[in-house]
């Protein structure tokens, strides 16, 4: 009996990385998925493969920071696959520089696409199962635990979605509402925004204050091998189990909760 079945899953940023993963793993434990990226490429890549593989989804364009779409987003899952009980807030960005040289403009980017839709797709998950019941899980970071040079923004976003989800958890449990709302903060995981913001940290500027010196070398892999005592960097499927665990019943006393899934990246040195 698959963990899931019956289930109706909405996953943003879907078209890729974790997301992906997130998708087909939802998919393979029973669950219909309704995926979302602004990436529809990406989208058809991921619906192929849940399909190749004997599940059940649909695709939307979805820009996460689109109030507007949000407020359709879950009567249309609802409508193409049954009233969804797992939302997952994927879909994130992230832009790099030093403090003194970053603008306004990319800091207000940073948190429209990791905060504000992480607010707005909670409140219309929220709206949808609060009688039906459901499990809401946030993506945050190790960089929502603790702050990296070159990521100020990045880590702003990011711990605001960390304590973001510990309010709504308490919220739902103290309205009677049926919902578990908990944070996943991966460490280094093999995706495209890994890659993508050693790109842009790369000129001089120290990845993380923890890592050892060279490490902002322009090399991902050493540079995860180094950042994590299991010398590897992460998997995107290592981090959708986790995420399956929290939208199957089998996490059904875990609320509120921030779950790292980093090879001992923030466990010492
Ligand atoms: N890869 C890592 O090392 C790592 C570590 C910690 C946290 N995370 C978080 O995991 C999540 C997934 O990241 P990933 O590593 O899979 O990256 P990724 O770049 O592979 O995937 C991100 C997806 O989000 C989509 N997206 C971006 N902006 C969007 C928008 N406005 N509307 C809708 N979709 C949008 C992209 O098109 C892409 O498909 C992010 O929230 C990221 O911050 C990643």
């Amino acid at each position: 009996m698959s963990l899931l079945n019956g289930r109706v899953a909405v996953v943003t940023g879907a078209g890729s990385g974790i997301g992906r993963a997130t998708a087909e793993a939802l998919a393979k434990e029973g669950a219909a998925v309704f995926a979302t990226d602004i990436d529809e490429a990406g989208l058809k890549v991921t619906a192929g493969n849940i399909t190749a593989a004997g599940g059940k989804v649909e695709t939307l364009r979805q820009d996460v920071t689109d109030e507007a779409v949000w407020d359709t987003v879950m009567d249309m899952a609802a409508q193409k696959l049954g009233t969804p009980s797992i939302l997952v807030n994927n879909a994130g960005i992230a832009i790099g520089g030093a403090i003194p040289e970053f603008s306004l403009a990319d800091w207000k980017t940073q948190m429209s696409v990791n905060v504000d839709s992480v607010f707005l797709g909670t409140r219309a998950a929220i709206r949808k199962m609060m009688e039906s019941g459901g499990s809401i899980i946030n993506i945050s970071s190790v960089a929502g635990l603790r702050g990296a040079a070159g990521l100020s923004a990045y880590c702003a976003s990011k711990g605001a979605v960390r304590l973001f989800t510990k309010a709504a958890a308490v919220e739902c449990g103290r309205a009677g509402w049926p919902i578990r709302v908990n944070s996943v903060h991966p460490g280094i995981i093999d995706t495209p925004i890994w890659q993508k913001s050693i790109t842009q940290l790369g000129e001089g500027m120290p990845v993380n204050p923890d890592m050892p010196a060279g490490a902002n070398a322009m090399d991902a892999d050493v540079i995860a091998a180094q950042a994590s005592p299991m010398g590897r960097a992460g998997r995107p499927d290592e981090v959708a189990d986790l995420i399956v665990f929290l939208a199957s019943d089998k996490s059904s006393y875990i609320n509120g909760q921030e779950l790292v899934v980093d090879g001992a990246m923030t466990a010492g040195g």
